[in-house]
């Protein structure tokens, strides 16, 4: 078995698609043979109603266990002891869901604490920020799963930065407009700044507490162009897009802008997404993938031609994230 693999999805600009995203790649890892564990570290919880209806995640709330990420991690905040064992959802065998909880947000200022405690090698601190790694390999020990996906909040607060911790690649989603490139030059410099904090403190680490490694890698970008609003003249939005390799080249990996690919050339975009429009509704309301979705969803006629182009587009997609992640795929 491959060791886990740990790709967050993160931006700090909502509504990119970046809970669609982490959806849709973990139904087409499973189509191809993988167990995922999908982590829902958004106190929003939006992935969470994505795999659960409203009726499941309340059923799931009145259950008296660890079943949410916050839950798992509760006791340990608390001082009352560690973690305790997360029991993550199953809307399929081949998934494991680490809920979210709207309540995870109290952790923001333990984690901002606990991070600058990290730097007195204080053995507390690591356990509060190496929580969320600790959660999601118990979650991926429970079905054997080779990669993890972790859903963020659009922001760059603390709860974030410990969760980047937990993760060995991010990938970046970004929107063609203004707000996303200029959020990439934030983003990015962020990103590399967490990094370079956290291998620091890692370092003063003591003996037997587990740290999680956080290389946090870029493993590229992907233009969810569903984003475009249809009031603007299509020329904005392909000026926007041709900054993209440019900016994540300067902002997210600190080089030099030029021999710039144009978009549709550059190794670092791992797609061009479309917009799915109807589909997507229709997957929110089956909770399926787009990609998935049958007559008897409501995806008839012209809309089969468009659930086959859209599995092809995130069939292609996942193959460049495992081979940017070098997480290797069931042949
Ligand atoms: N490729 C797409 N085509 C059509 N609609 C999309 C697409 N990706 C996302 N959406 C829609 O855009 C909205 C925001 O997406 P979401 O994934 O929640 O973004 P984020 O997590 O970045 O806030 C949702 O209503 C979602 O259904
Ligand atoms: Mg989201």
């Amino acid at each position: 078995m491959q060791a886990l693999k740990t790709i967050a999805f993160f931006n700090n600009k909502g509504g990119v698609g970046k809970t669609s995203l982490v959806y849709h790649v973990a139904w087409m890892l499973r189509e191809l043979g993988l167990s995922v564990v999908a982590a829902d570290l958004d106190p929003q919880a939006n992935l969470t109603s994505f795999f659960l209806d409203e009726e499941e995640i309340e059923e799931l709330w009145e259950r008296n266990e660890a079943n949410t990420v916050w839950r798992a991690i509760r006791p340990l905040y608390e001082g009352a002891g560690g973690l305790e064992r997360i029991v993550p959802q199953r809307p399929d065998d081949s998934i494991a869901l680490v809920s979210g909880d709207l309540e995870l947000s109290r952790y923001e200022d333990e984690l901002s604490r606990a991070w600058a405690e990290c730097t007195d090698g204080k053995a507390r601190a690591f356990r509060v920020i190496g929580a969320f790694a600790e959660v999601i390999r118990q979650a991926a020990a429970q079905v054997e799963a080779a990669v993890a996906l972790v859903d963020l909040g659009p922001n760059l607060g603390s709860l974030n930065r410990a969760a980047l911790t937990a993760c060995d690649h991010v990938v970046l989603p970004l929107g063609p407009d203004l707000f996303s490139i200029q959020g990439l030059r934030n983003v990015g410099p962020t990103l590399r700044t967490w990094r370079e904090q956290w291998a620091q403190r890692r370092s003063k680490a003591p003996p037997g507490v587990f740290a999680p490694e956080g290389p946090m890698a870029p493993a590229g970008y992907v233009m969810m162009r569903h984003a475009i609003r249809l009031d603007r003249p299509v020329r904005a939005y392909d000026r926007w897009m041709a900054q993209a390799p440019g900016a994540y080249r300067e902002a997210v990996l600190g080089e030099p802008e030029e021999k710039l690919p144009p978009i549709e050339h550059d190794p670092h975009c791992l797609a061009r997404l479309k917009d799915y429009r109807s589909l997507m509704a229709m997957a929110q309301e089956a909770r399926k993938p787009m990609f998935l979705l049958k007559p008897a969803d409501g995806a008839i006629g012209g809309h089969q031609t468009a659930v086959a182009e859209c599995y092809d587009d995130f069939l292609d997609l996942v193959r460049k994230i495992a081979k940017r992640c070098d997480l290797s795929l069931p042949s």
